[in-house]
């Protein structure tokens, strides 16, 4: 298959993304993971699209043991990463591995009776088709947890990223939610949960944050289109008057919640 320039960017930071990100975004998934299984009332499979390597994935086997996964991915490096990852922990007989884009995930699976998608939904290019094609993934009363990076505080550290990025790039990541959000009375989904979800996040330096970002998640795809001298004027202008020594920040996600 071949893999988009945003595919091909998440596949050449997959092992970093893991090691570094996964663990800071964990509290996060935790809190989504327990209103996802509050709300679960029908019984059958489970899907999760833009499954990366899979911590969502292994977290739900692990929480619904009767239960049967269906987990998706573009990238086959992520999939290797969970692949590998369910094989140690036993739990590969019951978890279905897709190669696929998030929103084609409603050709592969229908009548699951829960959807959970985590740091995907930002960045498609239709978000709202994508929530389009997971309610068609669900069974009549079927429920969908969608964590997602909303735009940050302009003031806050990932905030901040914007205007450094901007100054060199152009228009960076458009701002999809007011849109999204207006449109998702056409999808057949209710939208029945909105919530803010905040927790500390600490990195040794600002310097390693950026550079973890870049080796290692979103700015990639960036650092691949604006190249790598842009990349570092932009590096330089988010660091600027940052204080030295660790930083800690408290990145705003939400989940949106749904029923089918
Ligand atoms: C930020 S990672 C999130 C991974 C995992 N769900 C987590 O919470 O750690 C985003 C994932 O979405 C995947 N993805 C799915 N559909 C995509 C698409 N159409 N375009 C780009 N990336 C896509 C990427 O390959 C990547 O693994």
């Amino acid at each position: 298959m071949p893999e988009t320039p945003l595919v091909a960017a998440w596949s050449a930071v997959a092992p970093g993304y893991l090691d570094y990100w996964i663990p800071r975004f964990r509290p996060y998934l935790d809190e989504a993971l327990e209103a996802f299984d509050e709300r679960l009332r029908r019984p059958g499979e489970l899907v999760v699209p833009g499954c990366g390597p899979g911590e969502e994935v292994v977290a739900l086997a692990r929480r619904h043991p009767d239960r049967r996964l269906v987990a998706l991915d573009p990238s086959g490096p992520m999939l290797e990463l969970l692949r590998a990852r369910l094989a140690r922990e036993g739990l590969a007989e019951r978890v279905r591995v897709l190669q696929s884009p998030a929103e084609a995930t409603s050709a592969h699976v229908q009548g699951a009776a829960g959807l959970f998608s985590s740091f995907t939904l930002q960045l498609l290019d239709r978000p709202i088709e994508a929530l389009a094609d997971w309610a068609r993934t669900l069974c009549p009363g079927g429920v969908a947890s969608i964590l997602f990076w909303p735009r940050q505080d302009p003031e806050s550290p990932w905030g901040r990223l914007r205007a450094s990025i901007e100054a060199e790039g152009g228009a960076w990541g458009v701002d999809w939610e007011a849109a999204c959000r207006a449109e998702l009375a056409r999808i057949d989904m209710a939208h029945t949960g909105d919530a803010i979800l905040r927790h500390p996040m600490r990195h040794a330096s600002a310097q390693e944050a950026w550079d973890r970002l870049v080796d290692a998640c979103s700015l990639q795809a960036t650092a691949r289109r604006l190249g790598s001298e842009a990349m570092a004027r932009c590096r330089e202008r988010w660091l600027a008057g940052r204080a030295e020594g660790p930083l800690e920040h408290h990145p705003v996600a939400r989940l949106w919640s749904f029923t089918r």
